[in-house]
């Protein structure tokens, strides 16, 4: 686990635990020492995890990787614009990286392989209470679904088993997206999220496609035109450009 995190182990504290209810519900509960290291808790089962919009992240035994990483960002910065989506690429960089084809960015921050989900990212922000802003980074791999696995998901789902012929164990895995993610987080904190929109804009799954965006109040319908520099989704409306701040997105099916 330390060889793989290529000579960077001084920069986390990592913790690894047999189950718990949500990596990410311990980190924000507990908000670790700011020494400087980005904090890691890993859980090879997760009791009550949470996925984006009040959804749940299931867990079977050894079906995936979850984990949550705290990551303090600069207090000048309010709202850590285009984090997630940097988080996204972090994920994605590190499946290419071993030898998976067909890896795609869902905005704002899902991955999929070939149009189906692998991976699912939930960035929580903590509110301060006097000390330096932080970001609660969790992350759930699908690494060896159960048959039969029932996960409710428009986009449908996939595993790092179906598309890799050996595919790295849960730790090796950790080690490896979080050297990609400390690699972009280390950018993204001087340059911000312009510095990796290209990146980004490269696997965007929905470019130039027809899509619909299922937000909080409202619904809106239109062509994928990629994201800003703060990581706003961009839709060429019938009313011209909208920026889009939150949401869920689907393709508009003709
Ligand atoms: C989503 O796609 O809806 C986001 C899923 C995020 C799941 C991860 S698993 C580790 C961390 N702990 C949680 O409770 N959720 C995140």
């Amino acid at each position: 686990m330390v060889a793989a995190l290529e000579g960077r182990a001084g920069g986390f504290a990592l913790e690894i635990v047999p189950e718990c209810d949500s990596t990410s519900s311990r980190l924000l509960e507990t908000l670790p020492p700011d020494d400087g290291r980005i904090h890691v808790l890993a859980a090879d089962r997760q009791t009550a995890g949470r996925g984006r919009r009040g959804r749940m992240w299931q867990s079977w035994p050894g079906a995936g990787l979850t984990f949550s990483a705290l990551w303090r960002f600069a207090p000048s910065s309010l709202v850590p614009a285009g984090l997630s989506l940097v988080v996204g690429l972090a994920v994605a960089r590190t499946l290419e990286d071993l030898g998976v084809e067909g890896v795609q960015l869902k905005w704002p921050n899902d991955v999929l392989i070939h149009g189906k989900k692998i991976a699912g990212i939930l960035v929580e922000l903590n509110s301060g209470r006097g000390r330096a802003p932080a970001a609660v980074i969790g992350i759930g791999i699908n690494l060896n679904l159960p048959t039969g696995a029932t996960v409710d998901y428009a986009t449908g789902v996939t595993d790092l088993a179906s598309c890799l012929a050996a595919p790295p164990g849960p730790n090796r895995l950790l080690a490896q997206v979080l050297v990609q993610l400390q690699t972009l987080l280390d950018v993204y904190a001087v340059a911000g999220f312009g510095a990796l929109r290209g990146a980004w804009l490269q696997r965007n799954a929905f470019a130039d496609l027809p899509v619909r965006i299922v937000g909080e109040a409202l619904e809106l319908a239109g062509t994928c035109a990629g994201v800003d520099e703060d990581g706003a989704l961009l839709l060429l409306t019938s009313a011209g450009m909208q920026r889009v701040l939150s949401g869920e997105v689907s393709l508009r099916l003709a």
